[in-house]
């Protein structure tokens, strides 16, 4: 506001005042835990002179870039900032690596040198993930099932932070929620990491068996930073193949290639 009242003042005596603007502010929304996140600040002098580039964590000042100092970049230590100073500059600071605590709120703060002084500042939520040590694992399945058998299966993630979202599906489609069992996510370790789990129990109708196979799928996902599905695959009694209790996993790479993309940098 400070910036176009000037403006509008000073506009028939002269016109060298200029607007400085940021153009963009990128802090990702989701890091991994122990890898590096490069976060940008590009802005628009509109003909000012930089005076600094300030970033904040949670509005504690942690790196500073003014040209005018040797060097121009410098760093106050808080917990979960390590900052890559030999890679910072007046547009980007990197952290590496990120732990928990570097989750937060971070600001980029640009100032005009004086006579202007102009500061324009925006920000962005950033929140460290700790991707499953394990897959989703399937537990209670019987190799083979007879129509009006009981089904009761869990699915169990690997510790994470945040806490795995789990999804059932038979033969691809989503589990009806009343066949469902939700239960707390379970908290272990120094790190109080979480593990999800969740149940699927209902009876075995004929519907379920497509060509006479059931297939019960589980899907881990945390936001769009990790996604895995197990899979496993019974037969009907009534088939007169061997009994096979298999366990695949699907997309499995492709997929995890897409994690290690998310960090900002690798
Ligand atoms: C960071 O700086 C070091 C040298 O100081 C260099 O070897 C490395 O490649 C740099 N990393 C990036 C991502 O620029
Ligand atoms: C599923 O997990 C819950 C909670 O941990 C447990 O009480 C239940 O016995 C498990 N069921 C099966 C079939 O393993």
């Amino acid at each position: 506001m400070w910036c176009w009242l000037t403006v509008f003042h000073l506009f028939v005596l002269y016109d060298f005042v200029h607007c400085i603007t940021l153009t963009e502010v990128r802090v990702p929304k989701h890091t991994i835990r122990g890898h590096a996140v490069k976060l940008e600040c590009h802005y628009d002098m509109e003909g000012e002179a930089l005076y600094s580039v300030k970033w904040y964590k949670d509005g504690r000042e942690f790196y500073r870039f003014v040209p005018r100092d040797d060097p121009p970049g410098s760093v106050f230590p808080q917990p979960g900032i390590n900052v890559d100073l030999a890679n910072s500059t007046s547009e980007q600071v990197i952290l590496d690596p990120l732990d928990l605590s570097s989750s937060g709120k971070y600001r980029c703060e640009v100032s005009a040198e004086a006579p202007s002084f102009q500061t324009v500042s925006d920000h962005g939520e950033m929140m460290v993930v700790v991707l499953p040590d394990k897959d989703p694992h399937i537990n209670g399945g019987k190799p083979r099932y007879q129509i009006g058998d009981p089904v009761q299966v869990n699915c169990t993630s690997g510790r994470s932070k945040p806490a795995v979202h789990l999804a059932w599906y038979i033969n691809d489609d989503p589990a009806d929620p009343g066949l469902v069992k939700r239960y707390e996510p379970y908290i272990t370790g120094a790190d109080r990491l979480e593990t999800s789990v969740l149940g699927l129990e209902f009876r075995v109708k004929p519907k379920h068996f497509k060509r006479g196979d059931m297939k019960l799928k589980c899907l881990a996902t945390i936001s769009t930073v990790y996604w895995k599905v197990n899979e496993e695959s019974v037969e009907g009694e009534k088939m007169q193949k061997a009994p096979t209790l298999e366990s695949r996993r699907a997309m499995d790479d492709s997929r995890a290639d897409r994690v290690h993309g998310m960090g900002g940098f690798v």
